[in-house]
């Protein structure tokens, strides 16, 4: 088939190298003119783990790159994957992308007969699709419009297009469920699941905001084990494996982060409060998980009380493991905070050291890897979950700080080869 992917970052991009190694023609588009030009020179402007390798395989043969919208007319689904960030001055998600993205669609259409699918994977609030489909209809009433939305997770974007929990097909019209199927046709049949477009529209934002929930629900139950003595990996493990519960998004950690679940949360409020609905579940969890990066730095305030103009060697900056995408980064977060405390601070991300330059400021160090991050630390903070970090040498570890003691906020660091070289490691959910 042929596909226009419009907007080509950290959803489109993995998106049009999966569908292009599965066969089809895929054209990504996108306003940022360096970023088209890179791409086309055959460089990654995002890291996301083994995307790479794939790329390279389809760059320039079936999969091209450009900043017109002009491939539309050869289209037969045309994928929106473009930017929908909180509003500045409400919780509801700003949709200028997808208006912008829509109207160049219909500016671009030649032929205004042409049938083509226009599916949605932006997150968008719930009658969004409605409203596209009032646009494009005026040009062309034939264009199905489908809500498409993504559920992929950065660091393993690849691994979720191939092999989904499932996709999610939010459409009213037969046909288009019919192509889409087909587009999807590697995919088992079980995992797809054809709803209306409103559901799939909600589908997306009530799926993260569970997501968000559990992670906020684990992150008091650590709270509670720090003060009662119970471990909070035990707990978790202990509740995930009920199947009803399930064991994934119980670990414990700084909070959650990242381009979706903050923006996605907050959205959701918004939505229920336009309709008049009570989400206080919802409302809880984003106000639980604000809070949670102001205990982080509580936390970290407290070790170093008794240390004179103490130096903090900050391990990840990423919102996860696997990307360097550090928008909304509880890492972020919580160092914005420090910086306002102390002056000598180093960080070290292994793939986020760039992006985080462009959100922090520059009176902290960065540094190139842990070893060099420890230089002279009187406590270090791990605060994305890198398997780099699992792997420390201890033994050079030990010559590099000043004072031997880790926060592990991810509770990933091996504490038998720690103790071992006499490393003082506090976890979340222990008492400590
Ligand atoms: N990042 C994730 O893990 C993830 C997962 C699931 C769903 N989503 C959703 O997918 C959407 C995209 O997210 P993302 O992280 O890929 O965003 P992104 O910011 O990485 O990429 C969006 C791209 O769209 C481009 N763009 C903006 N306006 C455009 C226009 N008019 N025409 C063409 N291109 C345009 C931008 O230049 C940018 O490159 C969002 O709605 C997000 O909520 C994201």
């Amino acid at each position: 088939m042929n596909i226009v992917i419009i907007g080509t970052g950290y959803v489109g991009l993995p998106s049009g190298v999966g569908f292009a190694k599965l066969g089809h023609n895929v054209v990504c588009v996108d306003v940022d003119e360096s970023k088209i030009n890179s791409l086309k020179e055959g460089k990654l402007p995002i890291y996301e783990n083994n995307l790479e390798e794939a790329f390279l395989e389809v760059v320039n043969k079936n999969l091209t790159f450009s900043t017109s919208y002009s491939c539309i007319n050869e289209a037969d689904i045309v994928i929106l994957a473009v930017g929908t960030p909180q509003s500045n001055d409400s919780e509801k998600a700003d949709l200028k992308y997808i208006f912008a993205a829509t109207n160049e669609i219909c500016k671009n259409l030649k032929d205004k007969n042409k049938y083509f699918i226009l599916a949605t994977k932006s997150t968008v609030p719930v009658g969004t699709g409605d409203k596209i489909e009032q646009i494009i209809h005026e040009i062309n009433s034939d264009i199905d419009i489908v809500s498409l939305p993504e559920f992929l997770r950065e660091g393993y974007a690849l691994e979720d297009f191939y092999n989904p929990d499932r996709v999610v097909i939010g459409s009213n019209s037969d046909k288009a469920s019919e192509v889409l199927k087909e587009l999807y046709s590697h995919i088992d049949n079980d995992k797809i699941l054809i709803t209306s477009r409103k559901s799939a529209e909600l589908i997306k934002y009530a799926s993260n905001s569970f997501l968000a929930m559990k992670i906020h629900f684990i992150n008091e139950m650590a709270d509670f084990c720090e003060k009662s003595g119970a471990n909070i990996s035990d707990v978790a493990l202990g509740i995930g494996l009920d199947s009803r519960i399930g064991g994934k998004f119980l670990n414990a950690g700084p909070g959650y982060g990242g381009s979706c679940f903050p923006k996605d949360t907050l959205a959701m409020l918004g939505m229920a409060k336009e309709f008049g609905v009570g989400i206080s579940l919802i409302e809880t969890t984003i106000k639980g998980n604000n809070d949670r990066f102001k205990k982080i730095v509580n936390n970290i305030k407290d070790m170093l009380k008794d240390i004179d103009s103490p130096k903090i060697g900050i391990l990840g900056l990423a919102f996860k493991n696997g990307t360097d995408d550090c928008r909304q980064s509880p890492a972020i977060e919580i160092t914005k905070e420090l910086i306002k405390n102390y002056q000598n601070i180093n960080v070290y991300d292994p793939k986020a050291n760039q992006n985080a330059k462009s959100i922090l400021n520059e009176s902290i160090n960065y540094t190139n890897s842990i070893y060099e991050c420890a230089k002279k630390c009187d406590l270090l903070v791990v605060l994305t979950e890198w398997d780099e970090f699992k792997d420390i040498d201890f033994s050079k570890l030990k010559d590099c700080v000043r004072v031997k003691k880790i926060y592990d906020t991810r509770n990933i660091i091996n504490l038998n080869e720690a103790k071992k070289y006499g490393f003082d490691v506090i976890n979340i959910g222990v008492k400590n």
